[in-house]
């Protein structure tokens, strides 16, 4: 343990700012109370609380109210009908200060106890939440939405003895209990998941009530779920941003973490939920291997993946026949994301011999995609794609997203754009409630709308868990 420096005592000199006089701290009413400064009043007139110490206090008035210096009168500091103080003050300065008149007021036999009005400040603030909020959550929160989670809450926790036994077992003998509670919990979870879906779609236009139903959400069904690591990890973000390449590496390595046997269930219950994650880098990752392996032609391949996260569909794409020279440009404003996409690819590039190379690019898209500087960072290229950004952007966004991108296409190349589809039962409980995860879901005519006006030929497929569309449009010959 590292222990920290100190002085011999010739060497405490005091204050040693020329100042030998001892006064109390003064603290400034906002940074004592602040989030709410309690009201003052001396002889019915209201003041605005300056800042305090435990002697006095300083207070703001009107001009033509203030009180002359030398009076004595009660002072109440109070919260609405909540007195945190009561005294006897007196006046002792007066001075002119912006609009009004700064008192200075000294506690005749009295003292402000600072730990006790912090406490008041604590209490009213406490007051003021739990009330309110519990009317806002009977009045917004819908009945059918409460029992659901309620449902939720109890299913998952009755598979918990199931697996107490786990921690006598080996490896192979707790992953096939697992197996077992898993499939006979899957069904019943996945329907209740869709029922809560399908109140959400109710409540979603309304801003306010999506909000309360979120906090209820996160105070009663979230900490539940802080076992599995992928929800833990979800809910978290620890790199400050959601869905980050760890949160997808989950979904593509499927392997059984948590600390507990019912935490990797309950991890496996996130993992199932992101199945769409690894369906659409099985999609994108085919997309490129077709071209990868096309014997058609010997032209080299340029591909730009913008917000590659961990390049899975690259690694996986490599691993299957390369017959064209390829460069990849992976684009990512996080370079943890660059160091694993690189880590993973380098040593796959030095098996293919040259075949393959891989750049990166540590930058926002939206660099990328000014006219001015895409031109200096990539030349026109084969193809580009975008998995897990255009779900956050807005449509007029990721139009002028899809525009840029377009234009940086050779000819007959293709731009290839993921996006959450919106369905009434497409996970939006668990990622944006549970997990505070919130996504922009599109119909397929808002795909199709990303492509309108750019002169390409498009298509919006589908992948197998119907919770992606991708939109592949190609720019003509
Ligand atoms: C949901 S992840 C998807 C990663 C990867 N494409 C995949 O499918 O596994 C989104 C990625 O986009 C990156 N990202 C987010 N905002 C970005 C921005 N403004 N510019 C570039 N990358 C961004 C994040 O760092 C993250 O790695």
């Amino acid at each position: 343990m590292k222990r920290t420096e100190y002085k011999v005592y010739e060497d405490l000199n005091g204050a040693g700012d020329g100042r030998i006089r001892y006064r109390s701290p003064r603290f400034g009413a906002r940074d004592l109370f602040p989030i709410e400064t309690p009201s003052v009043t001396m002889m019915n007139v209201d003041f605005n609380l300056q800042d305090l110490s435990m002697t006095g206090l300083a207070i703001l008035g009107a001009n033509d109210n203030v009180l002359e210096v030398g009076t004595t009168a009660p002072l109440v500091m109070r919260y609405g009908a909540r007195t945190i103080f009561e005294g006897q003050g007196r006046i002792v300065r007066s001075e002119h200060h912006g609009g009004g008149t700064k008192l200075g007021v000294c506690l005749d036999g009295d003292y402000l106890d600072i730990p006790r009005l912090r406490e008041g400040h604590r209490e009213h603030l406490i007051s003021r939440q739990i009330v309110p909020q519990r009317l806002r959550t009977m009045r917004m929160v819908p009945d059918a939405y409460r029992r659901a989670c309620a449902d939720a809450l109890d299913l998952v926790r009755s598979c918990e003895p199931f697996l107490a036994e786990a921690s006598e077992m080996s490896r192979d003998e707790e992953k096939a209990l697992i197996d077992t509670v898993e499939a006979e919990l899957t069904p019943l979870w996945m329907e209740l998941c869709h029922e809560i879906d399908t109140v959400l779609s109710d409540v979603r236009a309304d801003t306010e009530a999506m909000a309360t139903l979120k906090q209820y959400t996160e105070r009663v069904v979230t900490p539940e779920f802080m076992i599995g690591p992928i929800w833990k990890r979800a809910y978290m973000k620890p790199l400050g941003y959601p869905g980050d390449f760890g949160v997808m590496d989950y979904a593509y390595n499927r392997r059984d973490v948590g600390s507990t046997a019912y935490g990797r269930l309950i991890h496996r219950l996130g993992v199932a939920s992101l199945d769409c994650v690894e369906t659409r880098m099985v999609m994108m990752r085919d997309i490129l291997s077709e071209e990868m392996s096309n014997t058609d032609t010997s032209a080299p391949l340029s591909i730009t993946s913008v917000g590659c996260g961990s390049s899975e569909e690259v690694r996986q794409a490599l691993r299957l026949p390369v017959m064209r020279p390829t460069h990849f440009t992976l684009v990512d404003q996080d370079d943890r994301a660059l160091n694993v996409s690189f880590e993973r690819l380098h040593p796959e590039t030095l098996r293919l011999s040259d075949t393959v190379a891989v750049d990166c690019l540590q930058t926002g898209f939206q660099r990328l995609v000014d006219p001015s500087s895409i031109g200096q960072l990539i030349p026109p290229q084969d193809i580009i794609y975008s998995l897990g950004i255009p779900d956050y952007l807005k449509q007029s966004r990721a139009k002028r997203f899809c525009r840029s991108l377009f234009r940086q296409l050779k000819p007959n190349g293709r731009l290839v754009i993921a996006n959450v589809q919106d369905l009434p039962d497409n996970g939006r409980w668990r990622a944006e409630c549970i997990s505070d995860w919130t996504l922009l879901y599109r119909t397929r005519d808002q795909m199709a709308d990303l492509a309108s006006g750019l002169g390409g030929t498009f298509e919006v497929l589908e992948d197998e868990t119907r919770n992606v569309l991708m939109l592949s449009i190609r720019k003509p010959a």
